[in-house]
C-alpha cells in the first residue's frame, strides 16, 4: 500500500526528566524521574498518524550510533514505510532534553545531529511519494530548505508545522503551505506580539494572514485553537474539553499527525471537524506520560464519536 501521508522532519531521541516545577536560570531542583524515548517532532507527527491507522512514510535521518538503528526498528514497530529514512554516516542522532514540571509544563532543548544533514536530495529522491500524497507535514527541525523544497513538491494538502520558530525566515514558509500550524510561542516568535491571551492569539492569527498564510492553525493548549484562513480571515475559536494533565510534550505532534490522518481519510469531515478532533485527540496525549507513549490508537475516534452523539 502506497502511503497516502508523508511526513517530512525530526527524529530524536529524548531524554526527559520530570520535576515539581521548571529551574530557573542558574537553579539545580530535584527530578522525580527519568524517561528515555523516541521522539523529535516529524517521528511523532507521523507515529501519531500510523497509531490511528493511517498509511504513513517518514523521510529523515538518524545517525548511524545505535540509536539510529534503534529508531529504525521503532518506525517499523508502527508499519511506518522507512525507505527514506537514512542512516548517517559519522553523525550522531538528534537529541532532545526535555524537562517536564508536575503542571505538564515542558522546556526542550535539541541538538539536530544527523537531523541537520537532512537535504534537498533526500526529498527530491522522494519526490514521487511527496507528489503521490494526499496530506504531506513538515516542520522546522530539519533545515528550512527541507521544508520548502517539500512544499514545492507537495501536490496534495501540505501542514506546515512551523517549530521551533525563528524571528528571520523565508517568506515562502507562510505561502507555500496549505495550513500554517504554530503554538502559542511560536506564534507570538513569528509575529512579534505576545500571544497570553484570547485577544493575543486573535491578533496574531490576523497577522500570520497578513503575512500570505492560506489557512491557520494556533493552538493554545487547554484552550483548543483558532483557525482562521484567506477565504474566512475572522478566527474561529474551536475549545476543547479540560483534562489533568500530565505532560504536554508531543500535545501539538499529536494534534498535527491526527489531523493529517483525518485530512487525508474522512474527506466527509468539515475542516472545523477535523481541527475539532485534533483537539480531542491532543488533549487525551496530555493525561499520559512521554509522546509516542501517549498517543491513542483508533478506539479514540470511537470515543469522540459516541460523547459527542446527540450533543
Ligand atoms: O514536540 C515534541 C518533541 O520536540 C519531542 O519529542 C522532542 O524530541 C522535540 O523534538
Ligand atoms: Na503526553
Amino acid at each position: 500500500v502506497s502511503p497516502n501521508i508523508v511526513v517530512v522532519g525530526g527524529c530524536m531521541i529524548d531524554f526527559t526528566s520530570y520535576c515539581p516545577r521548571l529551574p530557573k536560570e542558574g537553579e539545580t531542583v530535584h527530578g522525580s524521574q527519568f524517561k528515555n524515548a523516541f521522539g523529535g517532532k516529524g517521528a511523532n507527527q507521523c507515529i501519531a498518524a500510523a497509531k490511528l491507522g493511517g498509511k504513513t512514510a517518514l523521510i529523515a535521518r538518524v545517525g548511524d550510533d545505535t540509536w539510529g538503528e534503534q529508531y529504525l526498528s521503532n518506525l517499523k514497530d508502527f508499519k511506518v514505510d522507512t525507505d527514506f529514512v537514512h542512516i548517517t554516516p559519522n553523525f550522531s542522532s538528534g537529541i532532545a532534553q526535555i524537562n517536564v514540571a508536575e503542571s505538564g509544563a515542558n522546556q526542550i532543548v535539541v541538538i539536530a545531529g544527523a537531523n541537520s544533514r537532512l537535504n534537498i536530495e533526500d526529498v527530491e529522491n522522494a519526490k514521487d511519494v511527496i507528489g503521490n500524497a494526499d496530506v504531506v507535514v513538515c516542520q522546522l527541525e530539519t533545515q528550512p530548505e527541507v521544508a520548502l523544497a517539500t512544499l514545492e513538491l507537495c501536490k496534495g494538502i501540505s501542514i506546515l508545522n512551523a517549530a521551533p520558530a525563528s524571528t528571520s525566515c523565508n517568506e515562502k514558509l507562510f505561502t507555500l503551505p496549505t495550513i500554517f500550524c504554530v503554538n502559542e510561542s511560536e506564534a507570538s516568535i513569528f509575529t512579534g506580539t505576545p500571544v497570553d491571551n484570547l485577544s493575543g492569539a486573535k491578533i496574531a492569527v490576523e497577522l500570520l494572514l497578513r503575512k500570505g498564510c492560506n489557512t491557520v492553525i494556533l493552538t493554545l493548549g487547554s484552550q483548543g485553537s483558532l483557525l482562521a484562513s484567506k477565504r474566512s480571515p475572522n478566527p474561529i475559536h474551536v475549545p476543547v474539553r479540560a483534562v489533568q494533565c500530565v505532560d504536554s510534550t508531543g500535545a501539538g505532534d499529536s494534534f498535527i499527525g491526527t489531523l493529517a490522518y483525518l485530512l487525508g481519510t474522512r474527506k466527509d469531515m468539515t475542516f472545523e471537524k477535523c481541527v475539532e478532533i485534533s483537539n480531542y485527540v491532543a488533549a487525551d496525549s496530555v493525561t499520559k506520560l512521554g509522546t509516542q507513549a501517549s498517543f491513542p490508537g483508533p478506539e479514540i475516534l470511537e470515543r469522540y464519536f459516541n460523547s459527542y452523539l446527540g450533543a
